[in-house]
């Protein structure tokens, strides 16, 4: 499948398991080489789009959706568009090559999968080849998805933390997925409430998420080392702002919560730079260093003005001393990264049929393939 947005070729060479070296309680040894700092509607009942959703904000010169504006607080541009595209390609090597860690096979393939906030769309648009008998659904605020995907994969426009879809195709969901959307939720617990209520019984969900920390294994990470200082102020900011970051390692427990049986979590290790002495993970953490410092600015501006009350200079200033940090390749830093699996309990055969229902009034679904009737939507699935 041709997609748009540039592929980093930098990526091309990976053909190898991480497995063994990135689960959390595996040693990862330096190189001991190194030196300090090293740069880097329901188809809105008429299925018509609507253009007010193209209309981006405009801040610091990054911009934001239009849809519910002002309620996430990363960009929506280019640039940010491309680092989600090479972040995708990282974590797909952090991962061994899936895009999900549930007990899904070609045999018995999730026939309705959704992915919540999807971004530029690359995992469902692969999920989509992968399983091509499959109906996919991608919803994210913004629409910033290719037009150009296969014929079991749509996008839609939807807020997640709203009151679902209705109708047959957002019910007796196989398998749902969340990929990087902390900092999305006013309260992740509902939507994976509201994901155990979608699935068909025996159906899965997985949330794959980063932890917005430090973490080094032969010294302690001072508390003024500057990516510290950063994810700090950043989860400081975004809980003043409605949209934690800091809650990763909670998601196991917000399944258990739920509902969901058969939890499982897995923590990897993406070192931060290029500091491990293992080739592949010294490039891992490269990779990683450079989308990081790639993002830094569009991470920071608006937390920081917004809640900050920080000015786009003052913030750059601020950062200095992150990259700076980021790139020193004596401490052994590494950020944690959480995969949350579990299973809705009873048999697929207890799943109650939906009929396709009238649109909830409190959301609102906008199509991104122009060419998508309602008709087409109910031949999915
Ligand atoms: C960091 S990106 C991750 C995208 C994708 N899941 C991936 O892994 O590449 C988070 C995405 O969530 C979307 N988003 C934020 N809040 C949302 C909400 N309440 N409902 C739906 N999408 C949301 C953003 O527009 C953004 O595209």
């Amino acid at each position: 499948m041709a997609l748009q947005g540039r592929k980093d070729e930098a990526l091309d060479d990976y053909k190898f398991t991480f497995e063994f070296y990135l689960d959390s309680s595996a040693h990862i040894e330096a190189d001991d080489r190194l030196k300090r700092s090293q740069s880097p509607d329901d188809y809105d009942e008429t299925a018509s789009l609507t253009d007010s959703i193209f209309e981006y904000f405009n801040e610091n010169g990054r911009t934001y959706h239009a849809y519910h504006a002002g309620s996430y607080h990363f960009p929506n541009d280019e640039k940010e568009v491309d680092r989600l595209n090479n972040q995708h390609e990282i974590l797909k090597i952090l991962l061994d090559n899936r895009n999900y860690l549930a007990p899904l096979s070609a045999s018995n393939p999730p026939l309705r999968i959704l992915d919540l906030a999807t971004g530029t769309g690359r995992w469902a648009i692969e999920m989509g080849d992968e399983f091509p008998r499959s109906s996919v659904i991608g919803t994210d605020l913004s629409p910033i998805q290719p037009d150009l995907v296969p014929p079991n994969v749509r996008f839609y426009v939807d807020d997640a933390n709203d009151e679902w879809q209705s109708g047959r195709d957002w019910h007796n969901i196989d398998y749902i997925h969340c990929r990087v959307t902390i900092g999305c939720w006013d309260d992740m617990a509902s939507v994976i409430r509201k994901g155990f209520e979608r699935l068909r019984p025996g159906g899965w969900m997985e949330s794959q998420e980063p932890h917005c920390d430090v973490h080094c294994d032969d010294r302690e990470v001072p508390v003024t080392h500057g990516v510290k200082r950063w994810w700090d102020e950043m989860c400081r900011a975004s809980a003043a702002a409605g949209r934690p970051l800091h809650i990763t390692p909670t998601i196991k427990q917000m399944y258990i919560d739920a509902g969901f049986v058969d939890v499982h979590e897995k923590v990897y290790k993406i070192p931060m730079n290029g500091w491990p002495k293992v080739p592949r993970l010294k490039r891992l953490g490269e990779l990683w260093h450079r989308n990081v410092e790639e993002g830094m600015s569009g991470l920071s501006y608006a937390l920081f003005h917004r809640v900050n009350g920080m000015q786009k200079e003052e913030i750059e200033v601020s950062l200095v001393n992150v990259r700076k940090d980021l790139a020193d390749q004596k401490m052994h830093i590494y950020e944690k990264f959480y995969v949350v699996w579990g299973r809705k309990p009873g048999d697929p055969s207890d799943a109650v049929s939906v009929y396709s229902s009238p649109r909830s009034s409190h959301s609102r679904e906008v199509p991104r393939n122009i060419d998508t009737t309602e008709d087409d939507m109910m031949q999915t699935g």
